[in-house]
């Protein structure tokens, strides 16, 4: 494992897949980021020198849609030893949510035979832009804690290595009890979304099955989905 530090890049995503070949698990953390990317075409917003941007390369494995479970249950353990009682969430796939608020993204990207996972985690920032506020929060807002991004940075990678053994290892144990219990809004109403279509899939969250695909209670029966934006659905039911 081999951990590259920059001031500031365009996005550390971008910088690993400039690399032709890059090693598995080189991880490269920047303190900033000018173009930072989030999933489904979004900017993902940094605070310089307050936001843990991280990305790595991770081996293909077995089903390269679950290694951003490995990702999530990495910063969620990491984040853990910083302050055990804060109760951290996994809204499906892979975002990191605290008290309904966003607390970190995951994006995931093949890259060849490897797949570039970055994340970025809110830690240290103690206010966000107005067009973000009211989705986002810190780690330093929900647990008055504020955290060392180097030293976050190594435990992270540690816990990273630790989490992609297990899911290769047994995907279906990692995500019965690594992930199933984390999950956000399980048993509330939700709607999943699809980019390039206006019809929504609601019901009621019953969690995921054993590939991690999302199993959800709808009005036609339960339906799998493999892709989409999950939101709460605030209409009250009937
Ligand atoms: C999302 O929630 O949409 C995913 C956000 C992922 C953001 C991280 S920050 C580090 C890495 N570099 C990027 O450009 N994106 C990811």
């Amino acid at each position: 494992m081999r951990l590259l530090v920059f001031d500031s890049l365009v996005s550390t995503s971008d910088y690993l897949k400039a690399f032709k070949n890059p090693e598995p698990f080189l991880g490269v953390m920047a303190y900033d980021q000018t173009r930072g990317r989030g999933r489904l075409g979004r900017v993902w917003h940094a605070s310089p020198g307050e936001s843990f941007l991280f990305s790595c390369v991770l081996p293909e494995g077995k089903n390269p849609f679950q290694t951003g479970f490995a990702a999530a249950h990495a910063a969620v353990s990491a984040l853990k030893k910083f302050s055990p009682e804060t109760v951290i969430q996994i809204k499906w796939p892979n975002d990191l949510y605290c008290g309904g608020k966003k607390l970190g993204g995951i994006l995931c990207e093949k890259q060849g035979a490897k797949v570039i996972m970055g994340i970025g985690i809110n830690l240290n920032q103690t206010a966000f832009l107005p067009e973000i506020e009211s989705q986002a929060v810190s780690f330093f807002q929900v647990s008055g804690k504020k955290i060392s991004l180097r030293e976050f940075a190594g435990m992270y990678f540690k816990f990273l290595d630790k989490a992609y053994q297990a899911l290769e290892a047994n995907p279906e144990v990692f995500l019965k009890t690594c992930i199933a219990p984390k999950l956000a809004w399980k048993g509330e109403r939700v709607r999943v979304e699809f980019e390039g279509s206006n019809i929504p899939i609601e019901g009621v969250l019953e969690g995921i099955d054993s590939l991690g695909f999302l199993m959800l209670q709808s009005p036609d029966g339960l339906k799998t989905i493999h892709t989409g934006e999950l939101k709460l659905w605030l209409q009250p039911s009937i």
